[in-house]
């Protein structure tokens, strides 16, 4: 591992990049936040119409409009990057159905909780291809499962040419905004995520400033040691959860949101990634509350902020947003995305992009087809 990360930053330091803090759009001191237009992304593609992470769904996401395609990344065992929410791969797979592959299922304890089921990890890219993707909430997202084994489980790589081929066809810049998922937990097994991500995006001329990506991350130090160790170049993003910190860290989500955090983190980072409650939290009756103050706490900082996940069914809805008693039924999941659009938010992860886009363009007055 040290050998690789040496690796790296020489072959940064000889192709002049820094590898300081502030080599990428981030910087020391906060740069003006420069308002433009909010950006849909497309939440583990368009999960809402398809099973996720596959390359169904961030294709449907491109051409639904999404500016960005979310791929989750985690490592198989030969050390391959693969869309997975997660490295247990029971629920998104039909690896449970497949008896060559029963002896595999076994418990691991992943950022210091007991998960049982099959581990990309414990698979090698080869193995893995013979799988095939599920939905993972079939009984909320009914029509999605029409699609139950038709996809593969596919590599970053292939999400990238993905990328490259979408741009030229829709004849527009489509952005990719790729998660490190458990980057701890992946680095004591011996296969980082870091190394092939950065690999990936430079073999692909997307790791520089201003590239249309953003590599996100749950775990503040993930984001640091690409700065730092790993000379990454391309926009970053810290994730947060409304309650609890990153893994293996003494600060607390909710220190890291206050401005002096926000400051701190612009040092490393161009935006954060709230959950959407920590922008607008729901009031004791579960309607949408009053906005706080991180995006303007934010933007002072000179960060984006890019809340997720904007869900069109009832039950993930404030309750003021919901139409009839249906959970898995569509509620006002345009008015719920306005309300935050008007909070000046940057961005917002969407399972429906179709929605997203919609949504902005009611908000800024856009012509909406008729
Ligand atoms: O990355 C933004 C959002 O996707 C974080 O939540 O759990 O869906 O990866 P998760
Ligand atoms: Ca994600």
């Amino acid at each position: 591992m040290a050998d690789r990360r040496q690796v790296l930053r020489i072959g940064a330091l000889a192709a002049g990049v820094p590898t300081v803090l502030g080599a990428t759009g981030a910087t020391a001191e906060a740069a003006p936040h420069r308002p433009g237009r909010s950006l849909v992304i497309g939440h583990r593609g368009a999960s809402g119409y398809r099973p996720e992470h596959t390359l169904a769904s961030y294709e449907l996401a491109a051409r639904m409009g999404a500016d960005y395609m979310e791929p989750d990344l985690v490592a198989t065992k030969d050390h391959v990057l693969v869309a997975r929410h997660e490295p247990e791969i029971g629920g998104t797979t039909d690896v449970g159905s497949r008896p060559e592959f029963a002896s595999r299922r076994r418990t691991v304890v992943l950022d210091g909780v007991a998960v049982t089921g099959w581990f990309t990890h414990d698979f090698t890219l080869a193995e893995l291809k013979t799988l095939r993707a599920v939905e993972r909430i079939p009984r909320v997202r009914r029509h999605n499962t029409l699609y139950n084994g038709l996809f593969e489980v596919p590599t970053f790589e292939e999400v990238l040419a993905l990328r490259e081929r979408l741009s030229r066809e829709l004849d527009r810049a489509i952005g990719v905004y790729p998660e490190t998922k458990h980057p701890t937990y992946f680095r004591g097994l011996g296969l980082d995520l870091e190394t092939p991500l950065v690999r990936a995006l430079r073999r692909h001329r997307l790791d520089r400033p201003g590239a249309k990506v953003f590599v996100q991350s749950f775990e503040a130090r993930n984001l640091r040691q690409l700065r730092e160790d790993y000379g990454l170049r391309a926009p970053s993003v810290f994730l947060t959860s409304a309650t609890g910190g990153p893994f293996g860290d003494h600060t607390t989500y909710a220190e890291y949101l206050t401005p002096a955090g926000l400051r701190r983190l612009a040092r490393y980072v161009d935006g954060v990634g709230p959950d959407k409650n920590q922008v607008i939290p729901r009031a004791a009756d579960d309607t949408l509350g009053t906005p706080t103050r991180l995006v303007a706490d934010a933007h002072a900082a000179g960060l984006k902020v890019m809340p997720y996940t904007f869900r069109a069914e009832n039950q993930f809805l404030p309750a003021d947003y919901r139409i009839g008693t249906e959970p898995d039924g569509y509620g006002r999941a345009l008015d719920e995305q306005v309300a935050f659009l008007r909070t000046g938010i940057d961005g917002l992860f969407t399972d429906q992009p179709d929605v997203g886009v919609l949504a902005r363009k009611l908000r800024t007055g856009d012509r909406v087809p008729a």
